[in-house]
């Protein structure tokens, strides 16, 4: 059922990700977002190529498509999420795909990632936010990875690029509505989303004890602007 249009933002957020979770995973397993396809997976899998093998926690994982290709790479690959449906489709997804350690999954919002990490276990080499991060508070996920991360572990943030979101608004940090009307499946929610201006991402991570590694912006030959922003840090 599409959550209500009365609900908070947050709420409306995480319910998103239950109503549409069938429609996502239909997109992103049929190749179906255009920006992924043109380099946002690259950049990423290139980003994380450079990790020794590890303990690696996929924040926000989705149908787990990365948490699958970081089991295949090798590393003890952990993903979460807030939707239970997705991770049950991850869960089915990796007991099928025979990788030789599985994944593993748990159901935890941004909000209870403190408490549920204590129960996963740490401390983890990385942490993965591959366009996870859609929240208004960064400081609770953030601070509660800060804390299950290895000293000098990394953590990877993949977003949507500040300038490329724009589309004529206010340049301002603040709550935007996705339709995933560029989409050829129906998603029966929309997402309230908050964007973020370029000074607001890195004045999070570095107010929640990362130090800035690099700070990519993954582009495509045919495009004026770039596919993402993409964050590497370091644990302090
Ligand atoms: C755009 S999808 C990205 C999924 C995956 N990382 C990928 O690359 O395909 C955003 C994910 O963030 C999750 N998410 C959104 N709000 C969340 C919250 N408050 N706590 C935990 N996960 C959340 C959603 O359930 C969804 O799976």
């Amino acid at each position: 059922m599409p959550p209500a249009p009365d609900s908070s933002p947050q709420d409306r957020l995480t319910d998103s990700w239950i109503a549409n979770a069938a429609a996502w995973t239909r997109v992103v397993q049929a190749g179906g977002i255009p920006s992924r396809k043109a380099g946002t997976d690259a950049a990423i899998l290139s980003a994380l190529a450079r990790l020794r093998r590890g303990r690696v926690l996929d924040v926000g994982c989705g149908e787990g498509w990365l948490t699958r290709a970081l089991a295949a790479q090798g590393h003890e690959a952990i993903g979460i999420d807030a939707s239970p449906p997705l991770i049950e489709t991850a869960r089915a997804a990796s007991s099928v795909a025979g990788e030789v350690a599985a994944p593993t999954y748990a159901v935890a919002t941004y909000a209870t990632l403190g408490a549920a990490l204590d129960t996963l276990g740490g401390p983890f080499d990385a942490a993965i936010c591959n366009f996870a991060l859609l929240d208004d508070d960064l400081a609770t996920p953030l601070t509660a990875l800060h804390g299950v991360l290895r000293p000098r572990g990394t953590l990877f943030i993949q977003t949507v690029h500040p300038l490329t979101a724009l589309a004529g608004a206010p340049y301002e940090d603040g709550w935007r509505e996705e339709t995933f009307s560029a989409f050829a499946e129906t998603f029966p929610a929309s997402m309230p989303w908050y964007y973020r201006t370029l000074g607001s991402w890195l004045r999070a991570v570095r107010d929640a004890g990362f130090t800035l590694d690099s700070v990519d912006e993954p582009r495509a030959e045919s495009q004026p602007l770039p596919l993402s922003l993409l964050i590497t840090a370091t644990r302090r």
